[in-house]
C-alpha cells in the first residue's frame, strides 16, 4: 500500500505542495519516497530509500523546478527498498515518470517483451513496465493519450497510477483499478492522490474514481474517461466536511476501525501473492519431513488456522508453535529436514527470529511469510512470500491477520496442487473459493457492524468472556479472545469447544458470555452439543453461525449469521464481527483501540 500524489498547479508552488502531501500520506508506507517535476519540458527527479524526512534532508524536495508533478511514499512489494526501486520510474529516455500504488500481476510478460523491443530496465519494480510500455506505444505513433490507455489496458492487477511526460508537459495523466484514487479541485490548482489527506489543506473538493477511469488533469481543467469504451464522463463533485485528522483516516475516528474496513482490499491484494515464490515454499514444504509455523500472538493464531488448511487442503502435517517456546520443545530434534515456516507480520519479531536463528543452526530450511519487504525474516529466509497488506497503524493486527490467512491458504493449494491430493474439481472450488474471499469480506462487514456496535453496549460491563470453536474455528475462538482482551482489557477465555467440559466449564455461572464460532460446516453437530452443556449451565448463548441456520439461530440467545464458505477459509471471514466487538468494546470502556496499554506493534525484546 503505497500512497501517490500528482499536483497541478498555476504559479511554480507545486514542489512544496508535493512535499506537504506526500507526508500527509507517510502512514501508507515509508521505506522510501521520490518526486519528480517538469520544467521547460525535462523532468527532474529525487528519489532515495529511507523516511521522507530523511530523504528531504539529503536532496531538498521544495527546491525541485515547475508547477506539475508526482511523488511517492512506497511500502515495497516488487524489488527491495533501494533508490533504484523507488518511485517515480522512468522510461528509457526519461521522458515518462510514473508513480503507482498496486500489484501488476503480468509485468514479467510484458517486460520480457519489451526487453526484446531493446528497452533497458533499471529497477526491479513491476511499475517500471508501464513506462516503457507506454514509450513502446509512442513509438509505433500513437499520441500520448492514446498510448496511455493502450499501455493501461495490458495492465493485470491492481493500480492507481499518476504519469508525467515531457511529451505532454503541462498534464498529469491518471488511472485507476482497484486501488484508491481520487481527485482534489483546487482554484488553479488540481490534484490526483491515493487518498484525500494529500490535499486537504488546499480543498475539500474531491471526486472519488471509480474502477476503470483515466484521464488527465491540469491546474484548471479535469477530464475523465472509461477506459474500455474511450468515452469521456463527468462525475459529481463532493463537498467534504473532514477534519485534516479524519482525512487521514479515511474519515474513520480510529485506525483500527479503517483498517477493518478496508480488509475487502487487502485481501485483495494478498490474493496476488506471487506464484513463483508460492511454488518455492511448496516445493521446500512438500520435500520437509517435519514441518513447523512458528509465529507469535496473532501471527500465532494465523498459524494454527493455517495448520488446518495444510491439513485439509493438502493433507501436509505442520506443526503450529509459539515462537518463544519452539527452541524449549522442538530445539533438539530438528535438522536439516525440517522446514520452519515463520510467518510475521513485521517480520521483526525477536521471539521469532530467535526460532528461526537457532533452526538455520541445526541447518533447517527457514521459509517466511511477511508484509515488510527487507525486514530481517526475509533476509534470513530461504525463501518468503509477502502479504501485500501495507503498513498497519493499529497496534493491534487486524486486516494483516486475514492477508496471512489468505497466503496461508494459497499456499495450502499451491501445495495440494504439487502433491496431487486433491481432485481437479475440488482444486477448481478451492480456488472460485479464494476469489470470493473479497466479495464475503464485504459482506461480512455489512453485516457484522451494526449488530456488534449494539452489542459491544451490552457487554461493556462483562468481567469476562469465553470464546469457542472446533476445527479452524477453534483458531477464529483464539484470535477473537486476543482480539478482545488486549483492546477492552476484559480477561476473556478461548478453547476447542470439544475441551470446554474437561475444566473450563466450571467458571460458567448464570448469565455468563459464551460466544461460539459455528460455521456449517464438518465440526457443526459436535458444536451443538457443546452449546448445550454450556446453556445447561447458565451460559448465555451468543453464536456466530452461516446464514439460514434456523436450529443454531433457535438454540443461540443472541445469533449473526454469515456468509457460507469453505471451512478452511472460515477464519478469514467468520473473524470479522470479533474485530468489531473488541473495537467497539474499547470504544464504550473509554480506551484508544488505536493504542492498547502496555503494547508495541512490533515486539523486538526476548
Ligand atoms: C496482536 C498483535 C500481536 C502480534 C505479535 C506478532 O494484535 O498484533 O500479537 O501479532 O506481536 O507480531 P508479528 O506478526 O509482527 O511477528
Amino acid at each position: 500500500m503505497c500512497g501517490i500524489i500528482g499536483c497541478a498547479a498555476e504559479g511554480g508552488e507545486v514542489a512544496s505542495l508535493l512535499h506537504r502531501g506526500l507526508k500527509r500520506l507517510e502512514y501508507r508506507g515509508y521505506d522510501s519516497a521520490g518526486m519528480a517535476t517538469i520544467s521547460e519540458a525535462r523532468i527532474y527527479v529525487k528519489k532515495d530509500s529511507g523516511k521522507i524526512d530523511e530523504i528531504h534532508q539529503r536532496l531538498n524536495f521544495d527546491n525541485m523546478p515547475g508547477s506539475i508533478g508526482i511523488a511517492h511514499t512506497r511500502w515495497a512489494t516488487h524489488g527491495a527498498p533501494t533508490q533504484v526501486n523507488a518511485h517515480p520510474q522512468l522510461d528509457c529516455e526519461d521522458k515518462i515518470a510514473i508513480v503507482h500504488n498496486g500489484i501488476i500481476e503480468n509485468f514479467l510478460e510484458l517486460k520480457e517483451e519489451l526487453i526484446e523491443r531493446k528497452h533497458v530496465f533499471r529497477s526491479r519494480t513491476d511499475t517500471e513496465v508501464i513506462a516503457h510500455q507506454i514509450e513502446e506505444n509512442l513509438r509505433s505513433g500513437k499520441d500520448f493519450l492514446q498510448a496511455f490507455f493502450s499501455a493501461v489496458k495490458r495492465l493485470k492487477g491492481s493500480y492507481a497510477l499518476a504519469i508525467i511526460s515531457s511529451h505532454e508537459p503541462g498534464k498529469i495523466f491518471f488511472a485507476r483499478n482497484e486501488s484508491p484514487l481520487v481527485i482534489g479541485l483546487g482554484d488553479g490548482v488540481n490534484f490526483v492522490a491515493s487518498d484525500v489527506a494529500a490535499f486537504i489543506e488546499r480543498t475539500r473538493r474531491v471526486i472519488f474514481l471509480d474502477n476503470g477511469d483515466a484521464g488527465y488533469i491540469t491546474p484548471r481543467e479535469i477530464r475523465i474517461y472509461k477506459l474500455e469504451s474511450g468515452i469521456e464522463v463527468k462525475k459529481r463533485i463532493i463537498e467534504l466536511e473532514w477534519t485534516i485528522e479524519m482525512a487521514e483516516k479515511s474519515g474513520y475516528p480510529h485506525f483500527t476501525l479503517k483498517e477493518i474496513n478496508e480488509q475487502p482490499y487487502t485481501l485483495r491484494e494478498a490474493l496476488r501473492a506471487q506464484e513463483k515464490y508460492l511454488d518455492l515454499l511448496a516445493e521446500f514444504l512438500d520435500r520437509a519431513r517435519n514441518v513447523f509455523l512458528v509465529a507469535a500472538g496473532t501471527s500465532h493464531n494465523a498459524c494454527v488456522a493455517g495448520s488446518y488448511m495444510f491439513s485439509k487442503v493438502a493433507m501436509l502435517n505442520a506443526t503450529p508453535v509459539i515462537a518463544s517456546e519452539f527452541i524449549e520443545n522442538y530445539g533438539k530434534s530438528i535438522g536439516i529436514d525440517t522446514v520452519i515456516l515463520a510467518v510475521s507480520q513485521s517480520g521483526e519479531t525477536a521471539d521469532v527470529l530467535a526460532a528461526v536463528d537457532h533452526a538455520r543452526m541445526r541447518a533447517a530450511t527457514v521459509l517466511g511469510i511477511t508484509n515488510v519487504v527487507g525486514s530481517t525474516l526475509t533476509r534470513v529466509s530461504r525463501a518468503y512470500v509477502l502479504q501485500n497488506s501495507g503498513p498497519e497503524i493499529g497496534v493491534a493486527a487486524t486486516k494483516t491477520f486475514t492477508a496471512q490467512l489468505t497466503v496461508l491458504a494459497q499456499l495450502a493449494l499451491t501445495l495440494a496442487r504439487k502433491r496431487g491430493k486433491l481432485a481437479q474439481y475440488e482444486i477448481d472450488e478451492f480456488r472460485e473459493e479464494l476469489e470470493r474471499l473479497p466479495e464475503l469480506m464485504k459482506r461480512a462487514i455489512e453485516i457484522s457492524h451494526d449488530p456488534i456496535k449494539s452489542l459491544a453496549k451490552k457487554l461493556a460491563d462483562a468481567k469476562s468472556i469465553f470464546f469457542l470453536g472446533r476445527g479452524a474455528s477453534y483458531a477464529t475462538a483464539r484470535e477473537a479472545r486476543l482480539k478482545v482482551m488486549e483492546l477492552s482489557y476484559i480477561p476473556c477465555i478461548a478453547y476447542p469447544a470439544g475441551e470446554s467440559k474437561h475444566g473450563p466449564i466450571s467458571v460458567i455461572e448464570e448469565g455468563y458470555p459464551v460466544f461460539f464460532i459455528a460455521p456449517n460446516d464438518s465440526t457443526r453437530k459436535n458444536v451443538i452439543g457443546n452449546m448445550m452443556e454450556m446453556k445447561a449451565r447458565g451460559a448465555e448463548i451468543y453464536c456466530v453461525g452461516t446464514e439460514g441456520d434456523q436450529e443454531l439461530r433457535g438454540i443461540s440467545d443472541w445469533w449473526l449469521g454469515l456468509p457460507s464458505i469453505h471451512e478452511a477459509l472460515s477464519p478469514i471471514i467468520y473473524i470479522v464481527p470479533f474485530q468489531f466487538l473488541a473495537y467497539y468494546l474499547a470504544i464504550e470502556r473509554g480506551h484508544d483501540p488505536d493504542k492498547p496499554r502496555n503494547l508495541a506493534k512490533s515486539v523486538t525484546v526476548q
